[in-house]
């Protein structure tokens, strides 16, 4: 029997916080959009995206929420910076966050310079839109505090 646990069909749900605190509960389909950031402008008509998903202006900057919301610390770009180099941060976010996509070094360098970081901090445009964000909580922090 096909396994059919990835059929384009299929619809997934995520939640999204804008930045002005309004929560909406969004279903997709696998792929339907290029990246999660496009998917958040298209839905949600949030502006953000600024540089098109090359991961260089930080406005798609997103934190990622679970059942067990990641404390609301905030850092500064220079402590992500060190957390991100000790590996510390990558550990916290793969406790809190579910199994997307490794950061790559444009998203870390990016992440860094902003003054809004979490340890759950990541960039919406280098999120794939499929089944591994199933379920998750997004809260939209863009490129300021
Ligand atoms: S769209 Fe610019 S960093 Fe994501």
């Amino acid at each position: 029997m096909p396994d059919d646990s990835l059929s384009v069909d299929r619809l997934y749900t995520i939640t999204v916080i804008l930045l002005d605190g309004q929560q909406h509960v969004v279903e997709f389909r696998r792929h339907a959009y290029n990246n999660l950031m496009e998917l958040i402008v298209n839905e949600l008509y949030e502006n953000i995206g600024d540089c098109k998903g090359h991961a260089w202006c930080g406005t798609c900057h997103v934190e990622i929420l679970t059942n067990e919301t990641v404390a609301g610390e905030t850092l500064t770009g220079e402590a992500v910076a060190s957390e991100i180099q000790s590996g510390e941060i990558l550990e916290n976010a793969a406790l809190n966050a579910p199994p997307i996509e490794p950061m790559t070094r444009d998203e870390v360098m990016t992440l860094g310079k902003l003054p809004n970081t979490v340890p759950s901090s990541r960039l919406a445009c280098q999120i794939m839109v499929d089944e591994l964000i199933d379920n998750a909580v997004f809260r939209v922090r863009g490129d300021v505090s």
